[in-house]
């Protein structure tokens, strides 16, 4: 059983012990040895810790302008949403770098706004806060046909707010690099009416949105 198990062991490791002879060999079988033995542990920490994928749910929107200048197309805006992050992995912790945030309307790009680092332990939810104020064209005739539409019916608009990320993975004291990830959400907000203060704002279903890497 040992002889057979440092056979293959020799095998494994030693590809190269035909060329090489000496300390050159020696130090090569043991180069391979620590190679090999490092993703094995690798391979065997993904199999037993492999991380779930993080839930992402936009729980509120407000939407405080959003208008349409007419003959000049320009779409002002002014939206913020609170997107709530989960991270469901009980022995990995999350660190989210580079974090930006961009909303669409009718595939159009409207503002984008970078987000503070987040650093998430495990089981945690946190909160993202994308605040995307401003005004841009809005190209092309069935785009504003589809705003108009949608104006008149109640003024409630769909909107796709996109969030990125880089990720790292921190297990106990490993910290590796983790993919890019993506955030997708597709939300439905009415427009709040500014001049009515004393009406409750517009109801918000929350929404839960895409994350993919
Ligand atoms: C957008 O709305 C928020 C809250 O309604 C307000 O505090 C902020 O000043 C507005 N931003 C712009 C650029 O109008
Ligand atoms: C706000 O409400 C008032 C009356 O309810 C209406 O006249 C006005 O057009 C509304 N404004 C917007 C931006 O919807």
């Amino acid at each position: 059983m040992g002889k057979a198990a440092s056979t293959v062991s020799s095998l494994l490791c030693c590809p190269c012990r035909c060329l090489f002879c000496g300390v050159l060999s020696c130090l090569l079988s043991v180069l391979t040895c620590v190679l090999f033995s490092a993703g094995l542990v690798a391979l065997i920490l993904y199999l037993l810790f492999r991380p779930h994928i993080i839930r992402a749910t936009a729980v509120s929107a407000d939407l405080s302008a959003f208008t349409l200048t007419p003959r000049t197309w320009i779409l002002l805006y002014n939206l913020s949403l609170a997107v709530q992050l989960h991270n469901p992995n009980s022995r990995i912790a999350l660190h989210y770098l580079d974090v930006a945030a961009r909303a669409y309307y009718e595939g159009q790009p409207l503002a984008d706004a970078r987000l503070p680092d987040l650093f998430q332990g495990t089981g945690e939810t946190s909160s993202l806060k994308p605040q995307l104020a401003g005004d841009a064209p809005l190209v092309g005739g069935v785009a504003a046909a589809g705003f108009r539409r949608e104006a008149a019916e109640g003024a409630t608009f769909s909107l796709d707010v996109k969030i990125s990320a880089h990720i790292k993975l921190s297990l106990w004291v490993i910290t590796v690099p983790g993919p890019k990830t993506q955030i997708d959400c597709p939300v439905r907000i009415q427009r709040r009416n500014a001049t009515d203060d004393d009406r409750p704002p517009p109801e918000f279903h929350p929404t839960e949105c895409r994350v993919w890497f």
